[in-house]
């Protein structure tokens, strides 16, 4: 099939809830894709955020078609081996002792979001309240667009769940004066990702943790996004030396293959109980076996170093481009999650390095954000860089200032 036969077609059966790009991804290995008519793409959205070990990684695809080939599904009425070593691998490597398993971002946050609320509606306390971030982004279900400090997110969707509480990010005072006897947790990115890659400031994430102690309340770091090697560790707050009580899972968690989980303590987790929550797919042996398969390879084979190196000397790259174009306002970003953001809209510039092969992405309307595999090498984040220089410079010539 033709990429214009098959827009046409997407088109026409497809809900309309994106704004595509007109081209058709067929393959995809390591950094690279392709689309239907061959074309080559170095991908720094990978999937946004997804494919942190690539396209394809060898040990995913293994994982995956050794799972197919014995028991794909089964019902969570039973025991399920990966899933079983899988809770075990994120527990050994986390500051939780329980998991819970979904299919995505928004449900992990659902999962968050109702397991704070019988926390306290257990202990015989009416809290319900949570306190969370304006520009933050927890998903798009009912509860989480409300937990989303984002109108745009919520318009049209009225009315929303109640007793979300929004405060800007980066500002532990404001947290301090939203509390009030019927808060139950404060919930958080430790770095916002479609807010802008907004950085937390020094202490930031402990002052939160000593208030939330303090006040014998929840936090919960949504990590949907910053998790699994994103940030150059394991999990975006071991940056920040600060133990959340909860912390959701997704995207980068299985290699590519929908997943989604909720950690938490034996404390707070003890909450659910049979009847408590549950999901059809979560924890199912093909998404865990292909979790096991990447969890060991980012630990295992210096995915975590090369995230940190490669990003330190991309965020270096792109912070001299500065100099040079006026319309770069500022640089940000920890490991391979880089946000630059503009003066100007991010739209065109996107479309641009798409057409000279390079698939980046903007997010807040003028933040580019990059988001490679964690797999990048140097002469990828060069080859990116060069490609930037060459839209940039036709964009100065263009005298747009
Ligand atoms: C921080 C964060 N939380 C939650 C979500 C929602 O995840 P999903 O799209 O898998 O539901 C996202 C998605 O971008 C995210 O970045």
């Amino acid at each position: 099939m033709k990429t214009k036969n098959l827009i046409e077609l997407s088109n026409k059966y497809i809900a309309n809830t994106y704004s595509r790009f007109p081209i058709v991804i067929v393959r995809g290995s390591g950094c690279k894709v392709w689309d239907i008519d061959g074309k080559e793409y170095l991908d720094f959205v990978a999937g946004l955020a997804v494919c942190n070990l690539g396209h394809c990684h060898p040990n995913v695809v293994q994982a995956i078609q050794e799972q197919a080939a014995k028991l794909i599904h089964i019902s969570n009425l039973y025991y399920i081996e990966p899933q079983a070593r899988l809770a075990e691998l994120l527990c050994g490597y986390s500051f939780a002792n329980k998991a819970f398993f979904c299919n995505s971002g928004a449900e992990a946050n659902e999962a968050a979001i109702k397991l704070a609320r019988k926390y306290f509606k257990d202990k015989g306390e009416s809290r319900f309240q949570i306190i969370t971030m304006e520009k933050s982004f927890h998903g798009r279900t009912m509860a989480t667009l409300a937990a989303t400090g984002q109108k745009k997110i919520q318009m049209g969707f009225e009315p929303l769940l109640e007793k979300f509480i929004y405060v800007p990010f980066n500002d532990v005072n404001a947290v301090k004066n939203s509390i009030t006897s019927q808060t139950c947790a404060v919930m958080v990115e430790p770095i916002q990702g479609e807010g802008g890659v907004n950085i937390p400031s020094d202490n930031y994430l402990l002052d939160l943790k000593a208030l939330c102690k303090d006040k014998g309340i929840l936090l919960i770091f949504d990590e949907v996004q910053v998790g699994m090697g994103r940030t150059g560790k394991l999990f975006a707050y071991e940056n920040y030396g600060v133990k959340p009580d909860i912390m959701t899972l997704a995207k980068g968690l299985a290699g590519g293959v929908a997943i989604g989980a909720m950690l938490a303590t034996d404390e707070v987790a003890k909450s659910f109980v049979p009847g408590a929550h549950a999901s059809t797919f979560g924890g199912n042996p093909l998404a865990t076996a292909a979790g096991i398969a990447a969890i060991k390879t980012i630990c295992g084979e210096k995915i975590l170093e090369n995230c940190e190196g490669i990003g330190s000397y991309m965020l270096n790259e792109l912070n001299k481009f500065k100099k040079q174009y006026p319309f770069i306002k500022e640089v940000r970003g920890k490991g391979l999650m880089i946000g630059m953001e503009l003066d100007i809209a991010g739209a065109d510039i996107v479309k641009k390095c798409l057409e000279k092969g390079l698939l980046i992405n903007c997010t807040a309307d003028k933040i580019l954000r990059f988001i490679p595999p964690l797999i990048v090498t140097k002469s990828d984040v060069d080859r990116c860089i060069n490609i930037l220089k060459s839209v940039f410079d036709s964009m100065n010539n263009l005298e747009i200032f």
